[in-house]
């Protein structure tokens, strides 16, 4: 048995040497705290899970959904979209449901790219704007994502060849892994790039609900002539603890959208009926289950910077995510200081080289778990490191 050699062109997996202490520890009696993963440890809203239910009861939903999806899912998108952003979107021809952001992202790149096309992705960044790229056939371009940029990509640092082989760019504010949120002028840059260059702009809005300090992030599709060179993808995932309902949406850009669609049609066969109806609900509840996120997360970001602070890392406090990113002591790499946190407190955290190059040096920790479990994590971190 031989598996494409479209397999062959993806990285090694940059966790597994990880994964393989994890496992030893865990077999040696280890309590191990994972502050890894970033996938929230609080319910779905019960409002979200009992419109489900009553949705999953109604024989006329259990049938194929369409591609197109539901028109109350569709309306919802838009009426969020104009209560929360004041961005106008038409439900017929410029929101479609994806099955989590992940899956818009990867298939984005088998609609838009041809072998030798370039797709100009986030350095650090989420792996599939990397991985997506060379799965269809294209090639990722790093845009390196730098501490004293506050983490945009400098847009005329591009080479005049990436340029003119970009076919998209992936965009992602309040950015994992980094924390960071929209740069001043940076989604201006975007759209005037990808008038410049033909290139689609495709900002990934999967934490613009999660954010701290009072910041309120942006859409992309606020800024003026975005929606001529760009699409969103909105994920539900994050925002209301939906991570395993594979639930979000691509807007803007018609054209753009329509050939998502027509990939699509080819792919999968949409989304559950009953869990759109249950997007709207989620949708519809305003402002409550995300602000009550949003209190959550701001508690466990303040502990752990506190903590982290403490012991003498150089922290910067994020604005907006479910994660902390934050520089590695002197004297380690990504992956040594990792090692070092696991064998020393039996914690997990993320090594930054995991999402590039440029990523390197750094080390990033979710705040998805328990309140009592990231308290110990960091009391673990603080007696065997603090000194
Ligand atoms: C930047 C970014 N985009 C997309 C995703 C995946 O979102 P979804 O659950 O909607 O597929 C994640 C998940 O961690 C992410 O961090």
């Amino acid at each position: 048995m031989k598996p494409s050699q479209r397999l062959d062109r993806i990285p090694p997996y940059l966790f597994a040497e990880l994964e393989r202490k994890i496992a030893e520890k865990k077999a040696a009696g280890v309590d191990v705290i994972s502050l890894g993963i970033g996938d929230p440890d609080t319910p779905t809203p019960p409002p979200v899970v009992a419109a489900l239910r009553a949705a999953a009861e109604r024989p006329d939903t259990h049938q194929y959904p369409s591609n197109r999806g539901r028109s109350e899912f569709r309306d919802a998108i838009a009426t969020f979209y104009d209560r929360r952003f004041g961005v106008t979107l038409d439900p017929d021809t410029e929101i479609l449901p994806a099955l989590g952001a992940k899956e818009c992202i990867f298939n984005l790149n088998l609609a838009f790219l041809d072998p030798g096309d370039l797709a100009l992705a986030s350095d650090p960044g989420y792996p599939v704007y990397t991985g997506g790229p060379l799965i269809a056939g294209g090639e990722p371009s790093l845009m390196p994502l730098l501490p004293e940029r506050g983490f945009a990509p400098d847009l005329d640092a591009i080479a005049a060849g990436d340029r003119e082989r970009a076919k998209l760019m992936f965009l992602n504010y309040p950015n994992n892994p980094t924390g960071a949120i929209a740069p001043e002028g940076l989604f201006e840059r975007g759209v005037e790039f990808g008038r410049r260059h033909d290139v689609l702009i495709v900002h990934d809005a999967s934490y613009t609900e999660t954010t701290f300090d009072g910041y309120v992030a942006p859409s992309f599709l606020e800024t003026p002539g975005a929606k001529e060179v760009g699409v969103e993808v909105f994920s539900l995932s994050k925002g209301y603890n939906m991570t395993g309902w594979r639930t979000a949406a691509i807007v803007g850009n018609a054209e753009a959208v329509s050939a998502y669609w027509r990939l699509k049609t080819n792919i999968d066969s949409g989304m559950f009926d009953a869990v759109q109806l249950a997007a709207v609900a989620a949708l519809a509840d305003g402002d409550r289950a995300l602000a009550q996120m949003r209190v959550l997360y701001e508690r466990r970001r303040d502990l752990v910077c506190g903590v982290l602070a403490e012991i003498g890392v150089d922290v910067t406090s994020p604005k907006g995510t479910i994660y902390v990113w934050a520089p590695v002591p002197e004297g380690h790499s990504s992956a040594s200081y990792c090692e070092l946190v696991l064998e020393e407190s039996g914690v997990v955290i993320s090594p930054g080289s995991a999402y590039g190059p440029n990523g390197e040096g750094f080390f990033r920790i979710s705040l998805t778990v328990a309140d009592d479990r990231l308290r110990e994590a960091l009391e673990r971190m603080r007696s065997s490191l603090g000194g």
